[in-house]
Protein backbone atom coordinates (compact mmCIF):
# COMPACT_ATOMS: atom_id res chain seq x y z
CA UNK A 1 0.00 0.00 0.00
CA UNK A 2 1.53 3.32 -1.43
CA UNK A 3 2.16 5.22 2.05
CA UNK A 4 2.54 9.55 1.14
CA UNK A 5 4.46 11.51 2.94
CA UNK A 6 4.05 15.69 3.80
CA UNK A 7 6.61 16.27 6.35
CA UNK A 8 6.40 19.45 8.72
CA UNK A 9 7.81 22.41 7.62
CA UNK A 10 9.06 23.36 10.88
CA UNK A 11 10.81 20.51 13.31
CA UNK A 12 9.95 20.75 17.07
CA UNK A 13 13.32 18.16 18.03
CA UNK A 14 15.00 21.64 19.23
CA UNK A 15 12.52 22.15 21.63
CA UNK A 16 12.81 18.91 23.53
CA UNK A 17 15.46 18.61 26.46
CA UNK A 18 16.66 15.25 26.26
CA UNK A 19 18.58 15.15 28.85
CA UNK A 20 15.13 15.58 31.35
CA UNK A 21 12.87 13.26 29.68
CA UNK A 22 9.57 12.78 31.18
CA UNK A 23 7.48 9.74 30.31
CA UNK A 24 4.79 10.85 27.35
CA UNK A 25 5.04 14.37 27.34
CA UNK A 26 6.95 15.30 23.96
CA UNK A 27 5.65 14.13 20.96
CA UNK A 28 8.20 13.28 17.45
CA UNK A 29 7.36 15.29 14.07
CA UNK A 30 5.27 13.29 12.12
CA UNK A 31 2.53 10.69 13.11
CA UNK A 32 1.00 8.12 10.79
CA UNK A 33 -2.60 8.13 10.20
CA UNK A 34 -4.54 5.14 8.10
CA UNK A 35 -8.21 5.43 7.29
CA UNK A 36 -10.57 2.45 7.13
CA UNK A 37 -14.13 2.29 5.67
CA UNK A 38 -16.08 0.39 3.47
CA UNK A 39 -14.78 -3.22 4.45
CA UNK A 40 -10.79 -1.65 3.71
CA UNK A 41 -8.03 0.24 4.83
CA UNK A 42 -8.00 3.39 1.94
CA UNK A 43 -5.42 5.51 2.70
CA UNK A 44 -2.67 5.83 4.70
CA UNK A 45 -0.13 8.93 5.55
CA UNK A 46 2.50 10.32 6.96
CA UNK A 47 1.57 13.63 8.42
CA UNK A 48 2.99 16.58 10.85
CA UNK A 49 1.92 15.64 14.52
CA UNK A 50 -1.33 17.49 15.58
CA UNK A 51 -4.49 18.21 16.14
CA UNK A 52 -7.77 16.37 14.64
CA UNK A 53 -10.99 17.05 13.76
CA UNK A 54 -14.37 15.37 14.64
CA UNK A 55 -17.70 14.88 15.06
CA UNK A 56 -18.91 15.04 18.97
CA UNK A 57 -20.94 12.15 17.64
CA UNK A 58 -17.52 10.15 16.57
CA UNK A 59 -18.78 6.47 17.82
CA UNK A 60 -15.36 5.82 19.99
CA UNK A 61 -15.77 8.83 22.61
CA UNK A 62 -19.41 7.39 23.19
CA UNK A 63 -19.07 3.60 23.27
CA UNK A 64 -15.39 2.72 23.84
CA UNK A 65 -14.30 1.06 20.42
CA UNK A 66 -10.57 2.32 20.99
CA UNK A 67 -7.53 0.05 21.31
CA UNK A 68 -3.83 0.64 21.65
CA UNK A 69 -0.82 -0.63 22.08
CA UNK A 70 3.04 0.10 23.40
CA UNK A 71 6.14 -0.61 22.16
CA UNK A 72 9.65 0.75 22.35
CA UNK A 73 12.71 1.64 20.11
CA UNK A 74 16.08 2.19 20.95
CA UNK A 75 19.33 3.45 19.82
CA UNK A 76 22.53 1.11 19.61
CA UNK A 77 25.72 2.35 20.05
CA UNK A 78 26.27 1.84 16.54
CA UNK A 79 23.67 4.29 15.79
CA UNK A 80 20.89 1.72 14.69
CA UNK A 81 17.09 1.83 15.30
CA UNK A 82 16.12 -1.22 16.94
CA UNK A 83 12.63 -2.40 17.91
CA UNK A 84 11.56 -4.64 20.72
CA UNK A 85 9.61 -7.75 19.22
CA UNK A 86 7.32 -5.38 17.41
CA UNK A 87 5.43 -8.47 15.66
CA UNK A 88 4.37 -9.35 19.21
CA UNK A 89 2.44 -6.25 19.98
CA UNK A 90 1.04 -6.45 16.43
CA UNK A 91 -0.26 -10.03 17.00
CA UNK A 92 -2.04 -8.59 20.59
CA UNK A 93 -3.28 -5.34 18.77
CA UNK A 94 -5.28 -7.12 16.24
CA UNK A 95 -6.77 -9.65 19.07
CA UNK A 96 -7.68 -6.58 20.84
CA UNK A 97 -9.83 -5.54 17.31
CA UNK A 98 -11.18 -8.61 16.80
CA UNK A 99 -12.68 -8.69 20.36
CA UNK A 100 -13.90 -5.14 20.00
CA UNK A 101 -15.64 -5.55 16.37
CA UNK A 102 -12.46 -3.70 14.80
CA UNK A 103 -10.68 -4.26 11.68
CA UNK A 104 -7.34 -6.15 11.90
CA UNK A 105 -4.87 -4.19 10.88
CA UNK A 106 -2.13 -5.55 8.18
CA UNK A 107 1.17 -5.77 8.72
CA UNK A 108 2.39 -3.85 5.78
CA UNK A 109 0.56 -1.01 7.63
CA UNK A 110 1.40 -1.89 11.16
CA UNK A 111 4.98 -2.73 10.74
CA UNK A 112 5.41 -0.96 7.43
CA UNK A 113 4.25 2.05 8.40
CA UNK A 114 6.23 1.92 11.82
CA UNK A 115 8.94 2.00 9.51
CA UNK A 116 8.85 4.67 7.52
CA UNK A 117 7.73 6.54 10.17
CA UNK A 118 10.59 5.76 12.28
CA UNK A 119 12.91 6.62 9.18
CA UNK A 120 11.64 9.81 9.58
CA UNK A 121 11.69 10.37 12.46
CA UNK A 122 14.78 9.13 13.78
CA UNK A 123 16.38 11.51 15.18
CA UNK A 124 13.87 11.41 17.82
CA UNK A 125 15.31 8.79 19.12
CA UNK A 126 16.99 9.10 22.05
CA UNK A 127 20.67 7.99 23.32
CA UNK A 128 20.94 8.71 26.78
CA UNK A 129 20.86 5.60 29.22
CA UNK A 130 17.27 4.55 30.66
CA UNK A 131 15.40 6.37 27.53
CA UNK A 132 13.77 5.62 24.62
CA UNK A 133 11.37 5.96 21.57
CA UNK A 134 7.83 5.19 23.02
CA UNK A 135 5.64 4.31 19.80
CA UNK A 136 1.69 4.28 20.51
CA UNK A 137 -0.48 2.70 17.73
CA UNK A 138 -3.71 3.32 18.63
CA UNK A 139 -7.27 2.90 16.66
CA UNK A 140 -10.47 4.25 17.23
CA UNK A 141 -14.18 3.74 15.96
CA UNK A 142 -15.24 7.41 13.84
CA UNK A 143 -19.09 6.80 12.63
CA UNK A 144 -20.91 9.78 13.84
CA UNK A 145 -23.89 8.00 15.23
CA UNK A 146 -25.50 7.33 18.17
CA UNK A 147 -26.69 3.80 18.05
CA UNK A 148 -25.11 0.82 19.50
CA UNK A 149 -23.30 -0.99 17.08
CA UNK A 150 -19.79 -1.83 15.55
CA UNK A 151 -18.64 1.82 13.80
CA UNK A 152 -17.93 0.98 9.96
CA UNK A 153 -15.29 4.37 9.65
CA UNK A 154 -12.15 3.75 11.86
CA UNK A 155 -8.93 5.54 12.34
CA UNK A 156 -4.84 3.88 12.85
CA UNK A 157 -2.57 6.20 14.05
CA UNK A 158 0.99 5.49 15.24
CA UNK A 159 2.71 8.52 17.11
CA UNK A 160 6.14 8.90 18.95
CA UNK A 161 7.36 10.14 22.52
CA UNK A 162 10.71 9.87 23.53
CA UNK A 163 10.79 9.00 26.96
CA UNK A 164 12.50 8.63 30.02
CA UNK A 165 11.38 5.72 32.92
CA UNK A 166 7.71 5.51 33.56
CA UNK A 167 8.42 4.56 37.11
CA UNK A 168 11.23 6.50 38.88
CA UNK A 169 12.02 4.41 42.21
CA UNK A 170 10.80 1.05 43.82
CA UNK A 171 6.91 0.68 44.42
CA UNK A 172 4.22 0.90 46.93
CA UNK A 173 1.27 -1.35 45.26
CA UNK A 174 -1.64 -1.98 47.12
CA UNK A 175 -3.81 -5.37 46.97
CA UNK A 176 -7.18 -4.32 45.85
CA UNK A 177 -10.10 -5.97 47.66
CA UNK A 178 -13.35 -4.26 46.09
CA UNK A 179 -12.88 -2.77 42.80
CA UNK A 180 -12.43 -5.48 39.81
CA UNK A 181 -10.18 -4.49 36.48
CA UNK A 182 -11.54 -7.62 34.83
CA UNK A 183 -13.34 -10.43 35.54
CA UNK A 184 -13.67 -14.10 32.82
CA UNK A 185 -15.36 -13.41 29.82
CA UNK A 186 -14.38 -9.58 29.77
CA UNK A 187 -12.21 -7.58 27.87
CA UNK A 188 -8.96 -7.93 30.50
CA UNK A 189 -7.05 -9.44 27.90
CA UNK A 190 -7.74 -6.79 25.44
CA UNK A 191 -5.41 -3.49 25.04
CA UNK A 192 -8.85 -1.16 25.19
CA UNK A 193 -9.03 2.15 26.54
CA UNK A 194 -11.81 1.14 28.95
CA UNK A 195 -9.95 -0.78 30.65
CA UNK A 196 -7.57 1.84 31.59
CA UNK A 197 -10.44 4.48 32.42
CA UNK A 198 -12.07 1.95 34.66
CA UNK A 199 -8.83 1.68 36.94
CA UNK A 200 -8.30 5.29 37.60
CA UNK A 201 -10.67 5.94 40.72
CA UNK A 202 -9.45 2.99 42.52
CA UNK A 203 -5.95 3.68 41.64
CA UNK A 204 -6.82 7.24 42.89
CA UNK A 205 -7.98 5.77 46.04
CA UNK A 206 -4.75 3.71 46.84
CA UNK A 207 -2.70 7.02 45.83
CA UNK A 208 -4.00 9.11 48.45
CA UNK A 209 -3.23 5.85 50.64
CA UNK A 210 0.37 6.76 49.74
CA UNK A 211 0.27 3.92 47.45
CA UNK A 212 2.34 4.01 43.76
CA UNK A 213 -0.14 0.78 42.35
CA UNK A 214 -2.95 -1.27 42.68
CA UNK A 215 -2.53 -5.04 42.75
CA UNK A 216 -5.60 -6.25 41.41
CA UNK A 217 -7.25 -9.93 42.57
CA UNK A 218 -9.54 -11.94 40.57
CA UNK A 219 -13.34 -10.51 40.47
CA UNK A 220 -15.01 -13.83 41.76
CA UNK A 221 -13.10 -13.96 45.15
CA UNK A 222 -10.23 -11.36 44.90
CA UNK A 223 -8.07 -14.43 46.60
CA UNK A 224 -6.15 -14.74 43.94
CA UNK A 225 -3.52 -12.16 42.17
CA UNK A 226 -3.91 -11.25 38.81
CA UNK A 227 -1.74 -8.23 37.49
CA UNK A 228 -0.51 -3.91 38.20
CA UNK A 229 -2.34 -1.18 36.99
CA UNK A 230 0.35 -0.65 34.05
CA UNK A 231 2.47 -4.41 34.13
CA UNK A 232 1.83 -7.65 34.96
CA UNK A 233 3.40 -9.15 38.24
CA UNK A 234 5.52 -11.72 38.57
CA UNK A 235 7.30 -12.93 41.75
CA UNK A 236 9.93 -15.13 43.02
CA UNK A 237 8.97 -17.75 45.28
CA UNK A 238 11.36 -20.04 46.62
CA UNK A 239 14.09 -19.72 43.98
CA UNK A 240 11.27 -20.41 41.19
CA UNK A 241 9.30 -17.34 38.95
CA UNK A 242 5.90 -17.20 39.54
CA UNK A 243 3.16 -15.24 37.88
CA UNK A 244 -0.30 -15.49 36.72
CA UNK A 245 -1.67 -17.46 33.54
CA UNK A 246 -2.73 -15.70 31.12
CA UNK A 247 -6.33 -16.06 30.15
CA UNK A 248 -9.28 -13.28 29.88
CA UNK A 249 -8.30 -11.12 32.26
CA UNK A 250 -4.27 -11.19 31.99
CA UNK A 251 -2.43 -8.85 29.39
CA UNK A 252 -0.53 -10.61 27.48
CA UNK A 253 2.47 -9.06 28.04
CA UNK A 254 5.52 -8.86 25.71
CA UNK A 255 7.57 -7.97 28.23
CA UNK A 256 5.95 -10.68 29.91
CA UNK A 257 6.79 -13.56 28.08
CA UNK A 258 10.14 -11.98 26.99
CA UNK A 259 10.77 -12.14 30.99
CA UNK A 260 9.57 -16.04 31.24
CA UNK A 261 11.32 -17.45 27.97
CA UNK A 262 14.99 -15.66 29.31
CA UNK A 263 14.04 -17.46 32.99
CA UNK A 264 13.92 -20.80 31.15
CA UNK A 265 17.02 -20.08 29.25
CA UNK A 266 18.55 -19.66 32.64
CA UNK A 267 17.69 -23.11 33.92
CA UNK A 268 15.06 -20.84 36.68
CA UNK A 269 11.80 -22.63 37.11
CA UNK A 270 8.39 -20.78 35.68
CA UNK A 271 5.29 -21.27 37.16
CA UNK A 272 2.31 -19.82 35.44
CA UNK A 273 -0.29 -20.38 38.21
CA UNK A 274 -2.87 -18.80 40.32
CA UNK A 275 -1.11 -17.41 43.46
CA UNK A 276 -3.09 -16.59 46.52
CA UNK A 277 -2.73 -13.40 48.33
CA UNK A 278 -2.69 -15.42 51.47
CA UNK A 279 0.53 -17.50 50.09
CA UNK A 280 1.70 -13.92 48.93
CA UNK A 281 1.90 -12.37 52.35
CA UNK A 282 3.02 -15.18 54.14
CA UNK A 283 5.49 -15.60 51.91
CA UNK A 284 7.27 -12.67 52.18
CA UNK A 285 6.66 -12.85 56.19
CA UNK A 286 8.12 -16.56 56.08
CA UNK A 287 10.94 -15.16 53.72
CA UNK A 288 9.90 -17.82 50.80
CA UNK A 289 8.99 -14.74 48.26
CA UNK A 290 11.99 -12.82 47.60
CA UNK A 291 11.22 -10.48 44.71
CA UNK A 292 8.01 -8.80 43.45
CA UNK A 293 8.11 -6.88 40.10
CA UNK A 294 6.26 -5.34 37.64
CA UNK A 295 6.88 -6.01 33.80
CA UNK A 296 5.96 -4.23 31.19
CA UNK A 297 6.62 -2.04 27.92
CA UNK A 298 6.51 1.41 29.67
CA UNK A 299 7.60 -0.21 33.05
CA UNK A 300 10.09 -2.24 31.99
CA UNK A 301 11.03 -3.98 34.87
CA UNK A 302 9.95 -1.99 38.52
CA UNK A 303 10.79 -3.54 41.93
CA UNK A 304 8.30 -3.84 44.42
CA UNK A 305 9.59 -2.65 47.90
CA UNK A 306 6.18 -2.83 49.71
CA UNK A 307 2.83 -4.64 49.53
CA UNK A 308 -0.19 -3.19 51.08
CA UNK A 309 -2.98 -5.84 52.14
CA UNK A 310 -5.98 -5.68 54.92
CA UNK A 311 -4.06 -2.44 56.30
CA UNK A 312 -0.75 -3.98 56.86
CA UNK A 313 2.07 -3.42 54.44
CA UNK A 314 4.82 -6.39 54.17
CA UNK A 315 8.09 -5.20 52.98
CA UNK A 316 9.99 -6.73 50.69
CA UNK A 317 13.63 -7.43 50.94
CA UNK A 318 16.46 -4.69 49.98
CA UNK A 319 17.26 -4.85 46.13
CA UNK A 320 20.38 -6.78 45.24
CA UNK A 321 22.62 -6.78 41.92
CA UNK A 322 22.33 -10.28 42.11
CA UNK A 323 18.37 -10.98 42.12
CA UNK A 324 16.78 -11.88 39.37
CA UNK A 325 15.12 -8.94 38.16
CA UNK A 326 18.19 -6.91 38.22
CA UNK A 327 20.02 -9.65 36.18
CA UNK A 328 16.46 -9.84 34.02
CA UNK A 329 16.53 -6.11 33.41
CA UNK A 330 19.81 -6.25 32.08
CA UNK A 331 19.53 -8.92 30.05
CA UNK A 332 16.76 -7.29 28.25
CA UNK A 333 18.26 -3.73 28.42
CA UNK A 334 21.46 -5.06 26.37
CA UNK A 335 18.96 -7.11 23.67
CA UNK A 336 16.92 -3.84 22.79
CA UNK A 337 20.79 -1.91 22.74
CA UNK A 338 22.09 -4.48 20.60
CA UNK A 339 24.96 -4.76 23.04
CA UNK A 340 24.52 -8.98 23.23
CA UNK A 341 23.44 -11.06 20.20
CA UNK A 342 19.79 -11.31 19.42
CA UNK A 343 19.81 -15.09 19.48
CA UNK A 344 15.85 -15.47 20.11
CA UNK A 345 15.41 -12.93 17.13
CA UNK A 346 13.12 -10.37 19.00
CA UNK A 347 14.95 -7.10 17.56
CA UNK A 348 13.35 -5.97 14.55
C1 LIG B 1 2.70 -0.07 28.12
O1 LIG B 1 3.46 -0.63 28.92
O2 LIG B 1 3.00 0.17 26.96
C2 LIG B 1 1.40 0.29 28.57
O3 LIG B 1 0.46 0.05 27.88
C3 LIG B 1 1.27 1.03 29.81
C4 LIG B 1 0.74 2.36 29.45
C5 LIG B 1 -0.71 2.40 29.75
C6 LIG B 1 1.52 3.47 29.98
Amino acid sequence: MQITIQKTPTSRLSEVDFDNLAFGRSFADHMLVAEYADGAWKSVQIQPYGPLSYQPAMMSIHYGQAIFEGMKAYRSKKGEVLVFRPEENMKRFNKSALRMCMPEVPEEIFLGGLKQLIQLDNAWVPEKEGCSLYIRPFMFATDEYVGVSPSTTYKFIIFLCPVGSYYTKPLRVRVETEYIRAAKGGVGFAKNAGNYGGSLYPTVQANKDGYDQIIWTDAATHQYVEEAGTMNLMFIINGALVTAPTGDTILDGVTRKSVIQIAKDWGVEVQERLLSVKELVEGISSGAVTEAFGAGTAAVIAPIQTIGFEGKDYELPARKNTDFSAKVFTEISQIRLGEIADTRGWIY
